[in-house]
This record gives structure tokens, C-alpha cells and sequence, in this order.
């Protein structure tokens, strides 16, 4: 499909798109739940992503269209949109609805999405709609917006439009990624470097539980809710504004001053999570896979027991890693709540793998859930090789 697009594109609006752009999904490698208390996470971009097709109109409308999706839109340039139900573009509504409020001068666009990101499954299919979006406004209508600009207002509509009060991991990975590598982001400073992720002879695989997410977004804005209270709670006597301000030393000091039990585990999670992070950046340069692979299965069981937020899809990815002598490491990866997990899996045993985790889920869960290699992609930026397609 995405070799055809500008032939889709002229079918539907009966012109030539003038630009095209693309923003990739992400995975994370270690440090989940952590981005919104100021933590360290490890997301690289995947070649999966966002096409944008785009021209600019003299009518003054913008004009929605998708391939993977019925719906579309046509509404006039104006002031101040709204999110309607669940529609696929809300997200690069809400993204126009903030250029324009910022007293950014836009044209009637006609515009033609087109995702391979698997739908629903916790690839941050929603920060890179908003990131390519954002990206495209910037570049046509020369906004002069920094990337990291692009950013924070991505993740600001998806906090304020669209009503989910993510961290802005998925925002960054999908805008900084870089071939190859992993990025090493302090969510707090937001200082960042890009580390080879040389797996050596392991290669990344996703696997997509295939579980639609429901209640997702209630649920994850729950988890933030609770760490909020937590940090209020410590505040009491540590002078920090992020939970992930102290290690887990330091915690295990003072964490009786949070009360609510269900409360302490979130934290506890937190706290730990956060530690693992820098140790597995060490283990990484170190090139100690194994090492690594420990901290993945670490990482699963405190997302699993203390943050709860797995579930036996999830869970299911992990415990068969670990029947697998291939497998360094598994876990959940992004918001949970079903969506996909990652494992480290020796490049020769991908097959046996693949087969076997198959084999393993399904019997447990009842469906198949679908096994990818992934590559490690560029963030966003204009798609030159599609251009005269
Ligand atoms: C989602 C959010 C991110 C992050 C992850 C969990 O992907 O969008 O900000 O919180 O969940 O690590």
C-alpha cells in the first residue's frame, strides 16, 4: 500500500499531493511508566509509521482522508476545534486546532493519512499521527517551530485535546529516533543521547497480543492520578518535584509516609523502574545481552505485580521467553493494558521463536498473537523516496 499512496491520493482528490511526509511508531526497551515522574526511558523509532500525503487548497477547508479508515472529515479553516467521539482525526484536528490558537497562519489542506503501524497495538500509532502532522504544518507553512517544539505540543494535544495525560516518550521517540539506535532520554530535563543499540547477535522482535484495548486510557489516567499522590506524600518530607528525583534507597526511607497501599506499589514500581533503566544502559554498553534480558523480565514482573497494568496476554509473551533458551529477555512494552510485548531473540533462532510463541499463546490465550523482527528507524521527516510515486 504505501508504494501506491500517490496514486491513492489522485484518486480521491483528483490532483497530484505536493508533499509527503512520515513519522515512525516506537518501541521502548526498558523504563515503562516512568516518562510522567521525570524518569529515564530507552524508546527507539520502528520502521512501522505515519504517511501524510498533503496540498495545499484555495477553499479554505481542511479536508480529512485515510486509508485505513471510513471516516473522514471536511471542515473550514476557523478557530477552535473540538474532539468528536473517537475518530481517527481528532489527533491531527486537535494538532491544527493548536497551530491556529498560536496565531499560525494555515491554507485548506488535502490531506491523505496512511498508517502500518498495527492498529491498537501500544506502538504509539496516536503520538505519530500528532508528530507528522505537526511536523508537516511546521515545514509548509513555515511555523519555525523547533523539532523539540514539535514535541511538547504534540504531547500537550494529546494531554489537552485529546484527553490522555501521557509523558512525552512516545512524542520524542517518534520525533528524535535514529537508525539504529536507542534513545537514552531523562524525561525530566529532557537531555538525551543516542546509544548503539548494537543487540549484537540478538535481534528485537514485537509481539502484538492482538487483545483490543479497552478502558486504556481510564486506566492509564488512573496510574498518574496515583502518582501524584504519591509524590505529595513524600513531599511531606523530601523537597523533589518528580518521584523518579530519588533512587530506591532513598525510598525505601521514607516510603512510609505514603499510606494507601495501592498507592506505595505504584511508586515502589516507579522508583525501581528507574534504577533498572540505568542499569540497563550499562549492561548495553557493555554489550551484556543476558544482563539485559535479566532487567526486561524484572521490568515485566514490577509492571505485572506492583504497577498492574499487564495482563495474561502480556504475561503470556514473557513466560513463554522464558521456556526459550533463544530469549535473553521479554516484557510488556508502552501503556499496557494489552497492545504488544518485545524479546531479544537470538537471529538464529527467530524462526523457532516465532513458531513457538505462537504455538505457546495460543493454546493459553485462545488467538494467535503476530510475531515482527523489528528494525530500529529515523524519526519523522519528509518521505523524499515517495515523492513520484
Ligand atoms: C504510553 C504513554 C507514554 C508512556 C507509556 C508507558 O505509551 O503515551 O507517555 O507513559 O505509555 O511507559
Amino acid at each position: 500500500m504505501k508504494n501506491n499512496l500517490h496514486a491513492e491520493y489522485r484518486k480521491i482528490f483528483n490532483k497530484e499531493a505536493e508533499n509527503a511526509y512520515f513519522s515512525p511508531g516506537r518501541v521502548n526497551l526498558i523504563g515503562e511508566h516512568i516518562d510522567y515522574n521525570g524518569g529515564l526511558v530507552m524508546p527507539c523509532a520502528i520502521t512501522f509509521g505515519t504517511y501524510v500525503l498533503a496540498s495545499v487548497n484555495d477553499e479554505g477547508v481542511f479536508r480529512f482522508r485515510s486509508l485505513n479508515f471510513d471516516d473522514k472529515l471536511d471542515i473550514p479553516l476557523q478557530q477552535g476545534y473540538s474532539k468528536t467521539k473517537e475518530h481517527w482525526y481528532n489527533y491531527p484536528l486537535g494538532i491544527i486546532d493548536y497551530f491556529l490558537k498560536q496565531h499560525n497562519e494555515l491554507k485548506g489542506l488535502d490531506l491523505l493519512f496512511y498508517g502500518d503501524i498495527p492498529i491498537s497495538s501500544g506502538l504509539s500509532s496516536s503520538a505519530s499521527i500528532e508528530v507528522v502532522t505537526a511536523y508537516m504544518l511546521n515545514d509548509l507553512f513555515e511555523c519555525g517551530y523547533s523539532k523539540l517544539e514539535l514535541v511538547q505540543l504534540s504531547k500537550e494535544v494529546e494531554n489537552e485535546f485529546i484527553g490522555v495525560n501521557c509523558g512525552i516518550m512516545d512524542q520524542f521517540a517518534v520525533a528524535f529516533g535514529e537508525k539504529d539506535k536507542a534513545l537514552m532520554l531523562n524525561c525530566d530535563s529532557l537531555e538525551y543521547k543516542a546509544v548503539d543499540s548494537n543487540l549484537g547477535e540478538y535481534c528485537l522482535a514485537i509481539i502484538n497480543t492482538n487483545k483490543p484495548r479497552k478502558l486504556a486510557e481510564s486506566k492509564y489516567n488512573e496510574r498518574v492520578q496515583e502518582c501524584q499522590a504519591a509524590l505529595k506524600a513524600l513531599q511531606q518530607e523530601l523537597d523533589i518535584q518528580n518521584l523518579c528525583d530519588i533512587d530506591a534507597a532513598t525510598f525505601r526511607k521514607y516510603q512510609h509516609l505514603i499510606e494507601d497501599t495501592t498507592v506505595l506499589k505504584r511508586a515502589t514500581h516507579v522508583i525501581e523502574e528507574n534504577d533498572r533503566v540505568k542499569q540497563a544502559a550499562e549492561a548495553l554498553a557493555a554489550h551484556d545481552l543476558n544482563e539485559f534480558g535479566r532487567l526486561m523480565y524484572a521490568s515485566h514482573d514490577s509492571l505485572k505485580n506492583l504497577y498492574e497494568v499487564s495482563g495474561k496476554e502480556l504475561d503470556a509473551i514473557a513466560e513463554y521467553g522464558k521456556t526459550n533458551p533463544d530469549v535473553a529477555g521479554a516484557r510488556m512494552t508502552g501503556a499496557g493494558f494489552g497492545g504488544c510485548g518485545i524479546a531479544l531473540v537470538k537471529q538464529n533462532g527467530f524462526d523457532r521463536f516465532s513458531k513457538g510463541m505462537i504455538e505457546y499463546y495460543t493454546a493459553k490465550i485462545g488467538y494467535a498473537p503476530s510475531v515482527y523482527s523489528s528494525s530500529i528507524g529515523d524519526g519523522v521527516g519528509v518521505l523524499k523516496e515517495l515523492a513520484n510515486s
